[in-house]
């Protein structure tokens, strides 16, 4: 399963690249509000650090509108997959941007009916939101499975990224289903890398290195 990371923070991105573990970034206009930056320059800078693709979101809410800021973001790198709200007009967007070539992300998915639509627009990925489906009662694990599972019936070309990750278990259960990707925020990826007991471990393995007596003593 590929990880992409869930911010505009270059920082963040930068650190979790030098991990060697980073294949990509998604953005969202909320994201991009906390850095204080314009959209396009963070976006450019992104694309210039991650060797993967960076998901920049529209904001039109007409068909017409949300093609024409699409091929826009996808001037600013080749590294730009456009990230479209599922709706009528992004569903009529999506297919007018795969028809150029412009690669889409469906957005704000939460539902494995919402999936097979952006599926058939030609979305190259499709992110359903697990965490708010949670918060709202509902399991989003089921929705991914479900979501899976249609992609597999049909021999759709998307790719299901796991979004709105809370925690490493949404990464565990995501990977364990078979998802393609999974977009995570620092902190999780970074909790990710740690365990109580490799911490104990790492700590054990030190203090008797040092009780090994050196050569020639
Ligand atoms: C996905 O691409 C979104 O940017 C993101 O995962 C939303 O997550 P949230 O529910 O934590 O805002």
């Amino acid at each position: 399963m590929k990880i992409f990371l869930d911010t505009a923070n270059v920082a963040q991105i930068r650190e979790a690249a030098r991990w060697g573990v980073l294949d990509g970034v998604t953005t969202n206009p909320t994201l991009v509000a906390k850095e204080k930056r314009p959209f396009h320059e963070t976006v450019r800078e992104i694309c210039g650090i991650v060797a993967g693709p960076v998901s920049a979101e529209t904001v039109s809410l007409e068909a017409g509108a949300i093609v024409a800021e699409g091929r826009v973001l996808a001037k600013i790198h080749d590294r730009v997959v456009v990230k479209v709200p599922i709706m009528k007009e992004g569903l009529a967007a999506t297919r007018a941007l795969a028809a150029e070539g412009i690669r889409v992300n469906m957005t704000l998915v939460f539902s494995p009916a919402q999936v097979l639509l952006a599926a058939k627009a030609g979305a190259a990925f499709i992110s359903p939101f697990v965490g708010r489906l949670d918060d709202a009662g509902q399991q989003g694990m089921e929705m991914v499975e479900q979501s899976l599972e249609i992609l597999r019936n049909f021999d759709f070309a998307a790719e299901l990224i796991v979004a709105s990750v809370r925690s490493t278990l949404h990464v565990a259960q995501a990977a364990a289903l078979g998802a393609h990707i999974a977009t995570v925020p620092f902190a999780v990826l970074e909790q990710m890398t740690r365990h109580p007991l490799t911490d104990v471990g790492i700590e054990k393995f030190l203090a008797d290195a040092r009780s090994i007596p050196s050569a020639g003593a």
